[in-house]
């Protein structure tokens, strides 16, 4: 018996071709049907007038422990994302005891349930699901911090390197997705570019991806780019360069030529794509903004204190909500004693810095290879940049519909089956017959974000059901309470993958057959 079908829907299928009106019929965890279904359903819904696409694949996130200590992940499937990419900028889930350090930056006060390794990690999100499918990058960072005696050296020992290593195999081999760097975080930032490849050659034929925080994201941007790629080239493997973006008004524009080395790069065959997520302002840690020389007064500031507003700051809620230059108004300090004793007082603060053009966020936009990513901080409780909630609606609503950006079926490919294809997510991410039926309904003339800097929790309008394995987790802006999500595991066979293009015998991948991994 159908589960649940939806009737006369506007389909973008998530491959990026013009809609199609068809209905989609779901019998448990899979889309069993789409075109002109007949028969019925338990539940059957209308969507004449609505949109459906698959559930939306945020591959840049900072979900690792959100997905255990706030297992509904409400914050993201109210805005219609159906899987989180996690372990982004280096930040891993495993080993643990470095892990929970992070933990502590997003969710102080709170404890995180201990596990052993990424593949223990994975277990735990089987035994105790969350609401939205999750898939893991080991991250670059967490394996130094792990493995070197000294994780602030530039070069780790024989026996050292060795040690990530056999890290980074036990990720690939409890189904990691890849591995991310993060080059302006201690104590991935100490890192040379060799290190780099040599551990990312270990993933080479392994299908699974380099995905990058680059060293700089101003003045530097295309030398950055251009260690991605080389890292990518040389160790034979997929590169992903996370928020692509350049940051400071001196250099805006310049992301229309690290775009070009991009395609360059692609033209000769390295695998180079990007995310992206759809601001004029980041955020980041505090303490990692002054350790890199961002923020001044003088001609050379990438940052000024105006640009920088803090977001979540530990035992001082009152400085929620403030840019450096207020709080030195009030506090009747220079910039350097400012920033001095809020890294004193709160020295996990977390920041939002409004550094970039709205030029290049639609330049890197309209890019055929960038995805959505929307790296999101999870500090619920406090003021979190909005992408965190709103990042996929604003692609749709702003971009795609009001400022013709992007085509709306081509933005609603690049949050779905461009980020599958990229990520390894087999069964994902495009709205066939047999994939998993992690699925969005929407009313593409409604869909927005709502989040502002003031208050970035609003939820995002025109987003009106959300289904992950086929169950509900969100009607309207209302979360049903269902925890439907995966761990999502890559296979660590890349050759024994059957690929798009040659589906195996009978037409069905063989992870279909593996309903527990995908
Ligand atoms: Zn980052
Ligand atoms: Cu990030």
């Amino acid at each position: 018996m159908r589960t649940i079908l939806i009737r006369d829907a506007t389909l973008y299928d998530g491959a990026g071709g013009p809609p199609e009106t068809a209905d989609v019929a779901i019998e448990d965890s899979r889309i069993a049907e789409v075109g002109s279904v007949d028969g019925g359903a338990a539940t059957e819904i209308d969507a004449t007038g609505l949109a459906v696409a698959p559930g939306f694949i945020d591959v840049h996130t900072h979900d690792d422990f959100a997905a255990l200590l706030h297992p509904e992940m409400a914050f993201k499937s109210l805005g219609g994302v159906t899987t989180c990419i996690v372990g982004n900028c280096g930040m891993g889930a495993a080993p643990w005891a470095e892990a929970a350090r992070m933990a502590r930056v997003f969710h102080p006060g709170r404890d995180v349930p201990r596990y052993e390794g990424h593949a223990g990690y994975l277990a735990l999100l089987d035994d105790r699901p969350p609401g939205v499918n999750v898939g893991m990058l080991a991250g670059h960072g967490t394996l130094r911090l792990a493995s070197m005696e000294r994780p602030g050296e530039s070069e780790p020992s024989a026996s050292e390197m060795a040690a990530m290593k056999a890290l980074l195999r036990e990720a690939l081999e409890a189904g990691a997705l890849g591995l991310s760097t993060g080059l302006i975080y201690e104590p991935g930032r100490n890192a040379r570019t060799e290190e780099l490849v040599e551990l990312a050659t270990e993933m080479r034929g392994t299908g699974a991806l380099y995905t990058t925080h680059m060293r700089d994201e101003a003045a530097g941007l295309l030398d950055a780019v251009g260690e991605a790629i080389r890292v990518g080239e040389e160790a034979r493997v997929p590169v992903q360069i996370s928020h692509h973006k350049v940051t400071g008004r001196a250099q805006w524009g310049l992301v229309e030529r690290s775009l070009a080395s991009i395609d360059a790069a692609r033209a000769r065959g390295v695998r180079v794509a990007a995310d992206q997520y759809p601001y004029t302002a980041g955020s980041t840690i505090l303490a990692a903004m002054v350790q890199n020389r961002m923020v001044g007064e003088g001609a050379d500031a990438v940052v000024t204190p105006d640009d920088v507003v803090l977001a979540s700051s530990p035992g001082h809620p009152e400085w929620e909500g403030k840019s450096l230059a207020t709080l030195r108004a009030e506090l009747g300090a220079s910039l350097e004693d400012v920033i001095g004793r809020v890294l004193s007082e709160a020295p996990l603060t977390t920041v939002i810095l409004h550094t970039m053009s709205e030029d290049d966020v639609r330049t890197v936009l309209r890019h055929p290879t960038t995805m959505i990513g929307s790296d999101g901080i999870p500090t619920l409780d406090s003021k979190p940049h909005p992408r965190l909630y709103g990042s996929f609606a604003r692609v749709l609503g702003r971009y795609a519909r009001e400022e013709g950006t992007l085509p709306m079926a081509e933005a609603v490919r690049r949050m779905t089956g461009l980020a599958a294809d990229t990520f390894g997510l087999e069964g994902r991410g495009y709205v066939r017959a047999g994939h998993a039926a992690d699925l969005v309904v929407f009313d593409e003339a409604a869909i927005v974000d709502r989040g502002t800097f003031e208050h970035p929790t609003r939820l995002p309008d025109g987003i009106r059901h959300v289904f992950v394995n086929g169950v509900e987790v969100a009607r309207g802006q209302t979360h049903t309470g269902a925890r439907p999500g995966r761990a999502l595991r890559r296979r660590s066979d890349e050759s024994s993958r059957p690929s798009t293009a040659t589906p195996s015998a009978g037409g069905r991948a063989s992870s279909f057959r593996r309903p527990a991994r995908w």
